[in-house]
């Protein structure tokens, strides 16, 4: 089967990876990812969002299905624009994929349909009445752009902003600039405990869940610093994570459920990866964010320990007969190997060294993100996150210590956080999770 794969970064690597055990892959990037490239059975590396020409790509290439790794090109309608020639995509079409585009869809969504989890919020497009939300409240809250602002536009109380009236000044920065391309906001409660993802196949009925995962947003050692697209990951031997139990598990993938039934009804049939971003509240699971597409970093650590055929599963995900999917009993560390003072780095296209040799010797994998290769098959850094170096062992501690000893093998200007993963992180979570219970 020849299947396309959209985007250039370590997600879209980890997915071509997956799909080319069973699968021909031609890959459509917007930079040259080295590993993508290679392999790919054809690439073409262009705009894009130019969908003309990735339709041309893809018509050339007799392509069956698509596989579309980023949010931008869902937003747009790459989807609805495939579907016109006759290729169909894992991923949702532009009605669906407002589940991840426009917030104030996703919260109406849950209260429309009284789906579980829903917590306090209100959508607005005025100044003046977000203004009277914020002062009525009388708790911290969360401010989103309704729009997607590449991860960056959420701003908490106590975290990013100080309290309410900095809040207050941010709405305002939001109307003015229409970040994430809305004159809106979305202001919700805080909500306090931790934070973990569940990804899921999705065929528009059914829903295949895959293991839990947690991220690292901020930058810095001790969650400290400004937050990243996530600077690495874990997920654990039995698919839950140490403050996770199975039950909570099970109510967060009943509200995935609740959330796709709501979906098909209210917009279209969800066919694709749907990402629910969760908090572990005193009350249980509370869905903070969905995105419409694989999560990066947790794409990495769920497909690392995938033990099915994802090709086969694509062609499910299309036809609307997802059956089942296999992951094994293995516990997976990703961490991001980042530019120097990422997120706001000088040492964009300068050389990063990786001895891929010898980390694969290691039995550890390298997964390429936002680099780019030059004309002497040099690898260079941009200014976002460059490499992904993931382990797969029998506990969590086995995989961050390998993580750990494989990024010595990575040479250039940046940086890592060495605390993801480890004992003494884990436990922490473990400890505020019992305080936010207690
Ligand atoms: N790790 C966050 C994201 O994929 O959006």
């Amino acid at each position: 089967m020849n299947i396309l794969v959209v985007g250039s970064g370590a997600r879209e690597h980890a997915i071509a990876k997956s799909l080319a055990k069973t699968a021909d892959v031609f890959t459509y990037m917007g930079r040259k990812n080295p590993g993508l490239a290679r392999l790919s059975k054809e690439y073409e590396v262009a705009d894009e969002s130019d969908f003309e020409n990735i339709i041309k790509f893809a018509q050339d290439n007799e392509i069956e299905i698509a596989f579309i790794g980023p949010e931008a090109p869902l937003e747009k309608g790459i989807v609805d624009e495939l579907e016109k020639v006759g290729i169909k995509s894992v991923g949702p079409n532009k009605d669906a994929a407002q589940i991840e585009t426009n917030k104030a869809f996703m919260r109406k969504l849950f209260e429309d349909y009284d789906i579980s989890g829903s917590i306090k919020y209100g959508t607005f497009y005025t100044l003046e009445e977000a203004y009277e939300f914020i002062d009525n409240f009388n708790e911290p809250v969360v401010v989103k752009p309704i729009g997607l602002t590449g991860g960056k536009g959420v701003k908490i109380v106590g975290d990013q902003l100080a309290d309410n009236e900095e809040a207050k000044e941010y709405v305002k920065e939001i109307f003015e600039q229409k970040m994430g391309g809305f004159e809106g906001v979305v202001i919700e409660e805080l909500l306090i405990g931790e934070e973990y993802t569940i990804q899921a196949f999705v065929d528009g009925t059914h829903l295949i869940p895959m293991p839990a995962a947690q991220d690292h947003p901020h930058a810095f050692v001790g969650n400290k610093g400004p937050i990243t697209g996530g600077m690495g990951s874990y997920s654990d031997k039995n698919h839950l994570l140490p403050f996770l139990s199975q039950e909570e598990y099970d109510q967060s993938v009943e509200i995935m459920k609740e959330t796709i039934d709501a979906i098909k009804k209210e917009a279209s049939p969800y066919k694709g990866i749907l990402y629910g971003q969760f908090m572990l509240t005193k009350e249980g699971p509370k869905i903070i964010e969905y995105n419409a597409r694989f999560g990066d970093p947790e794409s990495m650590n769920v497909l690392a320990v995938f033990d099915y055929d994802l090709a086969e599963i694509s062609k499910q995900i299309v036809d609307g007969t997802l059956d089942k999917a296999l992951f094994e009993n293995k516990a997976s560390v990703c961490k991001y190997i980042v530019p120097d003072k990422y997120p706001d780095t000088k040492a964009a296209d300068t050389i990063v060294e990786v001895d891929e040799e010898k980390i694969n010797q290691m039995d550890a994998q390298v997964y390429y993100a936002a680099v780019y290769e030059d004309e002497n098959e040099d690898i260079r850094l941009t200014s976002s996150r460059a490499i992904a170096v993931l382990a797969v062992r029998d506990s969590i501690k086995e995989a961050e210590e390998v993580c750990e000893e494989a990024i010595k093998y990575v040479n250039g200007e940046v940086y890592h956080r060495c605390d993801v993963a480890t004992e003494e992180l884990l436990n922490e979570k473990l400890e505020h999770m019992k305080e936010v219970k207690s």
